[in-house]
């Protein structure tokens, strides 16, 4: 059942014209489409036309206005193939589906009272019979019919072009998208919905209308996308020069969805959860996810829409680089410090794990078995790390340079990653080719480093050795082009100038640039020479995470925390925290854990110092999550790190009290709450340091209170209520949770955070309380988020109690996982990502949760996307 890269061949037609009409009826849709077909002269030549489809009824099939006989056509479950054709046609194809019953939320589905579509990657063929695979582009005209009074509101791709009443009295409306483009970004949307509308002006002067629309209830939410989208659009034009191309641009919010948004051209789609914000509703952290979604999405608009896949083998060609963009954009509005850090830890506890485990792919996979598995963290933040070392090499200009070339050669174009990479090379002169390799080896490299300081020639010498473990399918793999950035820091703390003997430089290229600090290192051993160091200096290796590698360099506790103090790199100041507390989590693990008195030193002059910014400060006296610790463990005993992290929490607490109730202090605002960088910093540090406070002390539980029952928004009233959670007041964490249910229960996006404060809990997350939420009246089987509140929270947060010793957490996801395999599938196979990791858990659970991956597979009538998973894992 695999698909493989290595057998891609271009289609035996292409579809010029696209046009459709959707009769929206009360219990089923009825789809016509007509397509205007040519021949394709790269194509093969047997006159045999093979179009997808899935869950159709097909009503009628005319080529050329003559309908086909049957010999002329076979239908499968996937399929319909019809003969004996010539140069070009026209084929008519009417179907009919059922979107009310689409629990997949595939194809055109119903969410609430109104009808969307999610058609990437191969939901289109849901819809009718179609060469649904993205190299097919064409001009699409969609025509809606529907109850005008039900359904006033119906949006299509690309412009309105007519609106007209129907003798039977509905309506019909239709929108032509003169942009060529792949089935995967046809999106349609129906209902009662109201918008918020802005404008934008391009660079060269078109006047955009911006609008979002969403369900009456939430139209006091929708202001700060708005904001964020029209900040995407300006971000584009002055970092790459890219310009919206159509007289609008439309979003619409709807509560069920798979993943986060879709960016359909013009008309993007998204999870209501990551649009919809106002201060009484949403986290800060909430609001930056907004944004990065906006403009991610946003982006697409060039890097996927514009230019566009010519297979999915080539997702990661738009999505690494569309992450890599929304980054840079993020980081440009708030801390890039920051925004680093927090990609670094998803890079470093998910991606690694994905590729350490059975899943294990590369960037541009070269076979998949169902590609909605392989919207993964590889493809998606690995490619954007891996774009990002493009970046390094080339420097800021030299990338730009190669993505306009990248955009003006392949606009219009359904093109692959080998694409991108030529023009990056064209654009700056420089061969690329060993760098490819992160393309096409799966796996963590990882990079040990020795250091070796000569008094007698003032010189450090630094070996660096990389390896790059086995995959599967993958065995042996060659030394990749690694770029090191680093500095070395003198005991005053500051940075050496640095020089590198270029004697030693085997890679055939510059090996340093003093400006960007950049190694190259490609491989597997290499020794570099710092000369003209009368003092042997603290290394600083990998600064601004240059590579997504895993790094073995010993480095004294006393060289971390002069890091953690002193190194100029902000990212590398929290990876020498993020090492230290590693240390003291694993000496917890044994006995009890006091604070060393040099570290605490360091934390009260971090608490106090007021020039840092706040923001750093919090994630530099952040402890790593749990799932971050079993990154960093082997194997994993999840209680024993669960135990180690806490007494540690403990100490930092008690040793630091008054600095943390000072610092809590000194940060509660009286201003009106807002949005905004400044603010939300102070709010991140204020609400860490009562996190602390509250765990040592009951005045902080107090305070805790006090912020709980009186602040205007939910960034300080979801903080409040975790303090309150984890103060070890059982009856207190009750009544703080029953207060925010009464609140809050009219509004289904704060309600899912109310379930997964819980479901997500080391305290309450316990099987009976997961129960019985699943049976709560706020829960729902059908929708996405709920599902993730309540069973992903509990199987990626709560890990203590999901790997209970009794395997009763694992049979709980299994059993959730069964029934969803039956409506949802791409959410059943979501969900099994925690199981996959069965062989690097200690013995005793190990073998509890394969049993239970065991159990899946069994079933009967597995879906694709869980059979994929389920087989790799076990096999
Ligand atoms: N292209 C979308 C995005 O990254 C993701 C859509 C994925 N959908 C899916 N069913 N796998 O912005
Ligand atoms: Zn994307």
């Amino acid at each position: 059942q695999s698909i493989y890269l290595k057998d891609y061949c271009q289609p035996e037609y292409w579809i010029s014209q696209t046009e459709l009409t959707f009769d929206l009826q009360d219990d089923a849709t009825v789809v016509t489409a007509v397509l205007t077909l040519e021949a394709n002269s790269a194509g093969a030549q047997s006159g045999v036309l093979e179009l997808h489809g899935q869950q159709l009824e097909l009503l009628g099939l005319t080529l050329d206005g003559d309908v086909l006989g049957t010999g002329r056509y076979t239908v499968t479950d996937e399929t319909l193939s019809i003969t004996g054709l010539a140069q070009q046609h026209f084929l008519t194809i009417v179907t009919r589906i059922y979107p009310a019953t689409n629990t997949a939320l595939e194809g055109l589905y119903r969410s609430g009272g109104m009808y969307c579509t999610q058609c990437e990657a191969e939901g289109f063929r849901r819809i009718t019979y179609y060469l649904d695979r993205p190299d097919v582009m064409s001009v699409f005209t969609t025509h809606i019919i529907a109850d005008g009074s039900r359904y006033p509101v119906m949006l299509s791709n690309g412009n309105c072009t007519a609106d007209e009443m129907l003798a039977d009295g509905r309506r019909k409306v239709t929108w032509l998208d003169p942009h060529r483009k792949p089935a995967y970004l046809f999106a349609l949307v129906a209902g009662d919905l109201l918008n918020k509308e802005d404008r934008f002006t391009t660079m060269s002067g078109r006047d955009v209308t911006l609008k979002i629309f969403v369900e009456p209830q939430n139209i006091d939410k929708t202001d700060y996308a708005l904001d964020a989208l029209k900040r995407s659009m300006r971000w584009d034009e002055e970092v790459y020069g890219r310009e919206y191309d159509l007289d609008i641009f439309m979003i619409v919010a709807v509560d069920d969805f798979n993943m986060g948004a879709m960016e359909n051209k013009g008309l993007n789609i998204f999870n209501s959860s990551c649009v919809l914000a106002n201060p009484a509703t949403a986290t800060d952290a909430a609001y930056q996810r907004i944004e990065a979604i906006v403009a991610h999405e946003y982006f697409h608009n060039w890097s996927g829409n514009r230019v566009t896949c010519r297979d999915w083998f080539q997702l990661s060609l738009k999505e690494g680089f569309t992450v890599f963009r929304d980054a840079s954009f993020s980081a440009d509005m708030h801390s890039a410090t920051v925004k680093r850090i927090e990609d670094a830890k998803m890079v470093r506890t998910v991606q690694f794990a994905e590729d350490g485990g059975p899943m294990a792919h590369p960037v541009q996979p070269d076979s998949f078995i169902e590609i909605a598995n392989f919207y993964t963290v590889t493809i998606y933040e690995k490619g954007a790390e891996v774009v990002g070392m493009i970046h390094k090499i080339l420097g800021a200009e030299g990338f730009r340079k190669g993505s306009d070339l990248y955009f003006d050669r392949h606009d219009g174009q359904a093109v692959t990653i080998h694409d991108f990479v030529a023009a990056m090379e064209d654009a700056n002169g420089v061969d690329l080719t060993l760098f490819k390799l992160w393309y096409k080896q799966a796996g963590t490299p990882v990079v040990s480093a020795a250091v070796d300081y000569r008094e007698d020639e003032q010189a450090l010498y630094l070996t660096l050795r990389q390896q790059c473990p086995d995959t599967p399918g993958q065995i042996g793999k060659q030394p990749m082009w690694i770029p090191v950035q680093l500095g070395l820091i003198a005991a005053d703390g500051q940075d050496l100038p640095v020089q590198v003997a270029p004697a030693l430089n085997t890679a055939g290229m510059e090996t340093w640039t003093s400006a960007s600090q950049v190694l190259h290192f490609t491989e597997a051993e290499q020794t570099f020479v710092f000369s003209g160091l009368a003092q042997p200096p603290v290394l600083s290796l990998f600064r601004d995470f240059s590579a997504p590698v895993k790094v073995e360099f010993q480095q004294s506790p006393q060289e971390l925390l002069f890091r953690l103090q002193h190194d100029s790199d902000g990212f590398n100041r929290w990876d020498a925290g993020q090492r230290l507390m590693l240390d003291w989590i694993d000496q917890a693990r044994l006995d009890e854990f006091e604070l060393p008195e040099d570290a605490r030193q360091v934390m009260v002059q971090l608490l106090t110092d007021e020039t840092l910014d706040p923001a750093m400060v919090s994630y530099l006296l952040t402890l790593p999550s749990e799932a971050y610790i079993a990154e960093f463990s082997d194997p994993v005993d999840p209680h024993a790190i669960h135990l180690g992290r806490k007494r540690v929490r403990l100490a930092m607490a008690m040793a630091l009290n008054e600095q943390f109730a000072a610092c809590y202090q000194r940060l509660v605002s009286h201003a009106e709450y807002q949005p905004e960088p400044q603010q939300m910093a102070a709010r991140t540090l204020k609400n860490l340091a009562l996190s602390y406070w509250s765990v040592a002390s009951d005045a902080g539980i107090r305070q805790a209170l006090a912020q709980f029952g009186s602040t205007d928004n939910m960034t300080d009233q979801m903080a409040a209520l975790v303090a309150l959670i984890n103060s070890g007041d059982d009856e207190l964490a009750q009544q703080s949770l029953d207060a925010f249910y009464q609140q809050w229960q009219n509004d289904s996006l704060v309600v899912n955070q109310w379930l997964s404060v819980q479901s997500g809990s080391a305290d309450l997350g316990t099987l009976s309380r997961i129960q019985q939420l699943l049976e709560h009246e706020a829960f729902d089987w059908r929708n996405p988020n709920k599902i993730r509140s309540v069973i992903g929270a509990f199987a990626n947060q709560a890990l203590c109690h999901f790997h209970a010793v009794d395997g009763s957490g694992y049979e709980l996801l299994a059993d959730a996982i069964i029934r969803l395999n039956a409506t949802n599938p791409q959410i059943a196979s979501r969900l099994l990502t925690p199981l996959t990791k069965w062989r690097r858990l200690i013995p005793e659970l190990s073998e509890q949760m394969k049993a239970q991956l065991e159990r899946v597979a069994a079933q009967p009538d597995l879906s694709r996307d869980v059979y994929e998973v389920v087989s790799k894992s076990l096999a």
